[in-house]
This record gives C-alpha cells, structure tokens and sequence, in this order.
C-alpha cells in the first residue's frame, strides 16, 4: 500500500469539508480527485484562467457519480473577497493552489501575477480565519530560493527572489506567517519543486517542460532545450505533492503549525536525462519519435542552473515520504497524454 493510499483509508473514517481553490488546475484537480477518493466533502473554487472544466469532467469520469455529488464548484474569483468568504464557510481545511504560475508570465504582466498571488492570497487568507478553518495549506514555491546557491535547499536558507512571480510566492510565506502569530491562525506552506503529472496543461507559451515535450513528440515536433542540457531539477509527481497536502491538513505534530516545506523527491534529473526519459517511454508505448534528440537555444537568463530539495523537515515534522519517483512518475504521465492523445476528443486543446 502506498502512503497515499493509507492516507486515504485514514481519512475515510470521517468526513471533513475541504475547499480546494484552483480546483480546475494540474494539481488542484488531482487534489479534488484524492479527496472525493477519500469520501470526503469538497467546494472547488476556480476562476477559469489558466484551468479547464475539462480537468474537473476528467475528475468526475474517474471518481464515479457517487463520489462527485460530494463536490461543488464555485466559478469565481479569488480577487474578490465575498467569492473566498461564501467558498469558505463551514470548511474544515483550505487546500489553497488559486494562483498565476510561471516565471516569464510573471515577468510580462507583474500587476496580473501580483493580483492573483497576493491579493487574492490574502482575500483567501482573511476569509479562512473568519471561517475559523482548522488549517490552512497553501502552493508555496521553491522560487522562493532564488539566487541562494546552497544544494540541496533546506527551508531556512534563502535567497534573493529573481521574478515577479517568486516575490508573490515569497510575500504568501510571510503573510501566512503573521497571520499565524497574530490571529492564531494555523497555516502551513508547501515549497513544491517542479510538480509534472496527468493533467499539466501542455499548451500556451508559459507551459512546463514536461508536458510541452510529451506533446511535441507526440505531434511529430522537435524539442528544444535551453542551455546544454546539464541543467537539473527536482521532478516531483504530483501524487508526492497531494500526499503533501493531505499529511500537512492533518498533521498533529505541533512543530509542524507555521511552517513551510520543501515538497520534492530529493533527488536531480538533468534536462537530457529528462528528455531521453519521455521519448524511450513514448517509443515503449508505441510511439514512432520523429525527432529523437532534442534541439539546444542558449541558456535563459535568469535560469536557476541546479535545484534540488532537501526534504528531511517534512519527513521529520509531517512523515512525509514520496512514493513515487521521477523516473515512475514520468512513465505514468506519459502513459496519461498518451492515453488522452489517443482519445477522439482531447481535453485542454
Ligand atoms: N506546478 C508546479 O510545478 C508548481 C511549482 C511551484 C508552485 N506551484 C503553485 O501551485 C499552485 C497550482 O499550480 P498548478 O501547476 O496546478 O497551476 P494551474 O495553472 O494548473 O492551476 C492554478 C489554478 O488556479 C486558477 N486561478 C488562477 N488565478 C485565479 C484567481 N484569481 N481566482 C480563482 N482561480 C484562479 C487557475 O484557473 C487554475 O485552475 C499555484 O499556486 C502555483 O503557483 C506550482
């Protein structure tokens, strides 16, 4: 059995009402999945922008109907207060992943990145602690590291922010902080490192890494890497990051109230490693690669060259453990975009 698995039989024994924002999204909509699995009772919150009704009917067709009469969706915005105050009420947990991601967006439209991340973060915030929530667990980001060039990160050690977007993530951190000190609010930050996994939007000029390649071979294109390609990073499956959420809402270690924490593997993938990694998967699921070695740009300012986390707080303080690593999370993400290339009507296209 795995943790999340046994995750999931311990929540089963009583059912809570959670709130998910984001609920629409890669990892808001896996969390949404998780919970219905766990017969628990969920409001998804989502303003549409960057997530799909789509990732929400892919939930419903692999929950069961039984399961997804315990979800509501809320289309709305986190800017605006009475939407997060009328999704809050009578919620035990908050699971908060409403947010613009990606660096460059952030760099083109700051105000857009600013609005979203932090004052619908606080919006979120205020009406959590008016709800009187049991906790609050919230997308925190390893950009937040910055330009700290210590490996593997550990919490405590940070840098200066280098995008818009990592000052949003950074200012959440904070906000959460003093709302834990000066209203007793029960808050705790995930710093998630790379999370890839069935349902990453493949499309758009902000798409991650991961599915943009899985989808350019599929469609017969070539893939281009900035840099040389030794560049690393820390993959993480998103079933590691939902166990993350789930263990951080019901983690009854003192210590572990107002903290941050590092959500990741623990481990490094290089971007050859990663590109080789997709294409053998693809070719064993049958696909024939039509360009089977990736094309190189120049590195990208800004580029962080080696990111990879330690991960020993949230063992110690939330049991953390992931199960799943980045080499068998690829295989089962690959297998996802295959699977739905294969389908008459694709989601998210
Ligand atoms: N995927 C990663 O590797 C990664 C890494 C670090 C942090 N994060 C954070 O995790 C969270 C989830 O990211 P994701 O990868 O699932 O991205 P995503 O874009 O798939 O999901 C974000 C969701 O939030 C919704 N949203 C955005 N602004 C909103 C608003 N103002 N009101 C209501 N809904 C809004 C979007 O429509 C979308 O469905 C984000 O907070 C992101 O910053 C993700």
């Amino acid at each position: 059995m795995t943790a999340l698995q046994a995750l999931n039989s311990q929540l089963r024994s009583s059912s809570s009402a959670w709130l998910v924002t984001g609920a629409a999204g890669f990892i808001g909509s896996n969390l949404v999945e998780a919970l219905l699995r766990a017969q628990q009772r969920v409001v998804g919150l989502d303003n549409l922008s960057t997530g799909y009704r789509e990732n929400l009917e892919d939930v419903r067709s692999s929950v069961g109907e039984a399961a997804w009469q315990r979800f509501t969706f809320i289309e709305g915005d986190i800017c605006d207060l009475a939407t997060c105050q009328r999704a809050a009420a009578g919620v035990d947990y908050v699971l908060h992943q409403a947010a613009l991601g990606s660096v460059p967006r952030s760099l083109e439209d700051p105000l857009g990145t600013n609005q979203s991340n932090v004052s619908g973060f606080l919006n979120m915030l205020l009406a959590a602690r008016d709800a009187g929530v049991r906790r609050f667990v919230y997308a925190a980001s390893s950009s937040t590291y910055g330009d700290h060039p210590g490996l593997p990160k550990v919490e405590d050690e940070i840098g200066r922010p280098l995008s818009p977007y990592a000052v949003t993530k950074y200012v959440n951190e904070l906000y959460a902080e003093v709302f834990g000190r000066c209203y007793a609010m029960d808050c705790i930050g995930l710093r998630y490192f790379n999370v890839f996994g069935p349902r990453q939007d493949p499309g758009g000029a902000y798409a991650a890494v991961i599915p943009r390649w899985i989808e350019q071979l599929l469609r017969g294109e070539e893939c281009r890497i900035n840099g040389d390609g030794e560049t690393s990073r820390d993959f993480c499956y998103v079933d590691n990051a939902v166990l993350a959420n789930l263990l951080a809402a019901t983690a009854t270690e003192p210590a572990a109230a107002n903290q941050v924490f590092n959500v990741a593997v623990g481990d490094r993938t290089t971007l050859n490693e990663l590109f080789a990694l997709i294409r053998d998967q693809l070719r064993e699921g049958g696909v024939s690669v039509a360009h089977p070695e990736p094309a190189y740009n120049d590195f990208r300012e800004g580029d962080v060259r080696h990111s990879q986390a330690d991960i020993g707080k949230a063992r110690a303080l939330l049991g953390y453990a992931p199960d799943v690593s980045a080499a068998r999370g690829l295989a089962l993400t690959t297998r996802w975009f295959l699977a739905r290339h294969e389908q008459p009507t694709a989601v998210n296209q």
